[in-house]
């Protein structure tokens, strides 16, 4: 059963996180809405609420029109490029900062917006926006004679492809239906597993298996507060739901314990 929150939560979760071992931060894309990154779900402004994210965040999307799809990455990436982490990201490096080995973060992002911040320890479980990566595992690599078969370069287009063999360059980001990647999601579980505080921030908690960490967290022991300007999935799994929004709520947790 949920704790009710005391007269003052947010002054009570201060104490909280004062005394804590190990804190982890699990953040989705509301943790960068007020850095101008669309959100997917947000009904508003959310990627996936003008367009069909079968066709733009799957590997079949990508194999039916690559030249289109791989433009679609570029807007994204030059939007995060343009971007600056905002104050939630920066109280939880300066907090890190301050306190080396308390904090770590998983995230679902994949803009870099929690590193440029200055946070060391993240663990990114959806990939990474800004990179890329073949389409197909290099061909050549199996080849007996690498001499006569050289490995995959990329030359000119778009999407870049190999010179030698048209093998073509994805966003090394996780589409649907793909795994996540097997290291990440196992240092995830660690993490949360050994965490006594797991803050939620701004995920709708509607993707498996990152949002399952969230179970397994409270199942594990940890106190769990969801900060949200808005219901999410999770809030039957928090001890505390926090209304409000990263940029605001988080400097108001982390500044200056
Ligand atoms: P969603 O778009 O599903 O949810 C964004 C959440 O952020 C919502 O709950 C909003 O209410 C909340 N939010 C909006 N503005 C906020 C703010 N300023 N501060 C705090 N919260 C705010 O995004 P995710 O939960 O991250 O997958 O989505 C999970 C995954 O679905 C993404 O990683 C992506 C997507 O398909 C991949 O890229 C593989």
């Amino acid at each position: 059963m949920n704790e009710l929150p005391g007269r003052h939560p947010l002054r009570d979760l201060r104490v909280r996180l004062k005394r804590a071992r190990r804190i982890v931060v699990f953040s989705g894309a509301g943790m960068s809405a007020e850095s101008g990154i669309a959100t997917f779900r947000d009904a508003q402004d959310g990627l996936w609420a003008h367009v069909d994210p079968m066709q733009w965040a799957s590997e079949a999307g990508f194999r039916s029109d690559p030249p289109r799809v791989w433009a679609w990455y570029e807007q994204r990436r030059a939007a995060v490029r343009q971007s600056e982490p905002n104050a939630g990201h920066r109280a939880l490096a300066a907090f890190s900062a301050r306190h080396p080995g308390l904090l770590g973060i998983v995230t679902q992002n994949v803009d870099d917006l929690h590193q440029r911040a200055g946070s060391t320890e993240v663990i990114r479980l959806h990939g990474d926006l800004l990179a890329d990566r073949w389409l197909e595992a290099c061909p050549h690599a199996e080849a007996t004679d690498a001499a006569q078969a050289p490995a995959c370069e990329v030359d000119g287009g778009t999407p870049p492809r190999c010179r030698h063999c048209g093998n073509l360059r994805r966003p090394a980001v996780v589409w649907f239906g793909e795994n996540l990647p097997y290291d990440a999601l196992s240092a995830a579980e660690a993490a949360v597993s050994d965490a006594d505080e797991l803050l939620v921030v701004g995920t709708s908690g509607t993707v498996w298996p990152a949002a399952g960490l969230v179970v397994r967290a409270r199942q594990a022991g940890a106190h769990v507060v969801v900060v949200n300007p808005e219901p999410t999935e999770l809030d039957d799994e928090a001890h505390l739901v926090l209304t409000g929004t990263a940029a605001r709520l988080l400097p108001r947790l982390f500044d200056p314990l």
